[in-house]
């Protein structure tokens, strides 16, 4: 938590864009916080910070007496309030208004008029079009509200009261497709909220260096670097902080790719002069998966390796009471979501790479509070490799869930190098920064061939390219033919044990990313 900064709080009603409300009000240069609906209005007088609320839309219908409900003292609080969609349907129905079921509702693109001399759409044409998605709509405002803004299907498109500082939006400025959404927004923080907009990354690390200094004492902090974004931008973070009290453990599996390892011993050893410790444990780790064919038990068995290894060495480093992780914003959120109740696990994803609480660690979380994109810029101000800081996502467990079937030496060798050769011709294309993930799977099927006069029987090998927001839906790329016929080429002639490359063409869902 940033205190000092002037603070914008998001009450979370789960929308799927509460998310995209926060990166738009950080890219204002505000601070902001997603808090759970339920958060009191007595627990927000206490953050003496606080300068607006923004209330988020979400699924649910207020004419349902089990829907989501807010602590209605919070519209008498000091600050100005903005509801969007829901947030501003809760508002209506708080403040004494009439919010109605929709007949048909109204989805998508949607133009609306205004002419009022709202501070909330200054700078706003006339005519602007919106991003709506409602089923319900506020008949009548509570007393006190105008109407600000009108669409030929909703009477009811913008809503302020001034005096009260209270304001409702029914579309949603947060997503692109609402022509002047940045400005609207940006009149809510800036005019009504009267924010300063200071909130940078430069002082963030200053300010963050300041806290992991106080929280760490005089304590040695142990990192695990997993190759990825954020471990290496906390391990770079903490090492700002407290400078070789920090010590990395960079546990080689013998599942990462090509040239990985290399990468951040030169960054971390030969750069930052880190006291990095590379745990050599490739053997360890194949040999328990020899055999295994099933993709969960070989994500089980690695991220048991894994701890095991870990804590072996963590145990060897004196006084190392704290463990530096590079927790995200969105995990916290997803945490302590209203709505993340319990669902069907698809992959164990995060239970390999973590650490389990019982290693008796107390956490450093530097970047807890940050988004991906933040934490890429973090990472070139504290002087990161471009290289390091723009690597697309890679599974904890690696190769290994690449490689379909039981992982041998022998079939590491192979995807390692097609996969060196995928990423080599992705980047070399200028597509390495446009796609969210590019890599080879390995299958466990033979295919006959012919190489020169003679008859080849070799294994074929995928290639998958994806783009997504957040990994949690995908699409497949349509490479050019010639970046795909390059790359074809070039695995099936110089990877021995490869004679044949399919392109995968699936979307998630119903696929995933991984093949495993
Ligand atoms: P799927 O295959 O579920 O992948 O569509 C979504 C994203 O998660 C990554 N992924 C993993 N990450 N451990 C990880 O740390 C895992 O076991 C794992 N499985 C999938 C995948 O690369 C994609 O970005």
């Amino acid at each position: 938590m940033h205190a000092g900064h002037e603070l914008i709080g998001i009450l979370d009603f789960g929308s799927q864009y509460g998310q995209l409300i926060a990166r738009r009000v950080r890219e204002a240069n505000v601070y902001c916080e997603v808090l759970p609906f339920t958060t009191s209005a007595a627990d927000l007088r206490k953050r003496t910070e606080l300068k607006g609320l923004i209330l988020s839309g979400g699924p649910a219908s207020v004419t349902d007496s089990t829907s989501p409900q807010c602590d209605p003292e919070i519209f008498s609080l000091d600050v100005p309030l903005l509801g969007i969609c829901y947030g501003m349907q809760i508002m209506t129905q708080s403040l004494g208004g009439k919010v109605e079921p929709g007949r048909s509702g109204e989805y998508g693109r949607t133009p609306i008029d205004h002419s009022s001399s709202s501070a909330l759409l200054e700078g706003v044409p006339a005519s602007s079009v919106v991003w709506m998605s409602h089923g319900d709509h506020v008949a009548r405002p509570a007393e006190g509200f105008e109407t600000v803004a009108i669409s030929s299907t909703c009477e009811q498109a913008a809503i302020a009261d001034p005096a009260r500082h209270l304001y409702g939006l029914q579309f949603h400025p947060e997503v692109t497709h609402t022509e002047h959404g940045r400005r609207i927004l940006e009149n809510f923080l800036l005019r009504i909220c009267g924010c300063a907009a200071d909130w940078r990354l430069g002082s963030f690390i200053e300010e963050e260096v300041g806290r992991i200094q106080q929280q760490v004492g005089d304590a040695r902090v142990v990192c695990g670097l997993s190759g990825g974004v954020d471990s290496a931008v906390t391990a770079a973070l903490v090492h700002r902080a407290i400078g070789d009290r920090l010590t990395c453990l960079f546990v080689d599996n013998g599942l990462m790719r090509h040239g990985e390892i290399e990468e951040v011993e030169s960054t971390f050893r030969d750069h930052f002069h880190v006291d990095l410790r590379v745990l050599r444990s490739a053997e360890r780790f194949v040999e328990k998966l020899e055999g295994e064919t099933d993709p969960e038990r070989k994500r089980k068995i690695i991220g048991h390796v894994f701890i095991d290894v870990f804590k072996e060495e963590a145990a060897r480093i004196e006084d190392a009471h704290f463990l530096a992780q590079g927790t995200l914003y969105p995990d916290v959120i997803e945490s302590q979501s209203a709505h993340g109740g319990p669902s069907v696990t698809i992959k164990t994803h995060h239970n390999v790479g973590g650490l389990p609480a019982e290693l008796g660690f107390e956490l450093v979380e530097p970047l807890r509070d940050l988004f991906k994109d933040e934490v890429r810029r973090l990472g070139q101000e504290l002087g990161l490799p471009e290289t390091m800081v723009q690597r697309q996502p890679f599974p904890g467990p690696g190769l290994a869930i690449r490689i379909l079937g039981e992982v041998t030496p022998e079939r590491l060798r192979v995807l390692r190098n097609a996969d060196r050769i995928v990423l080599d011709e992705i980047r070399r294309a200028g597509w390495y920064e446009r796609v969210w993930q590019a890599f080879a799977v390995l299958l466990p099927v033979s295919t006959v061939g012919v190489m020169g006069d003679a008859r080849t029987y070799e294994n074929a090998c995928v290639l998958r390219v994806v783009e997504s927001q957040d990994g949690m839906t995908a699409d497949w790329v349509d490479l050019p033919k010639e970046l795909l016929a390059r790359i074809s080429n070039r695995i099936i002639n110089e990877v021995d044990g490869i004679n044949r490359v399919v392109y995968d063409v699936s979307s998630k869902p119903p696929a995933t990313i991984e093949w495993e």
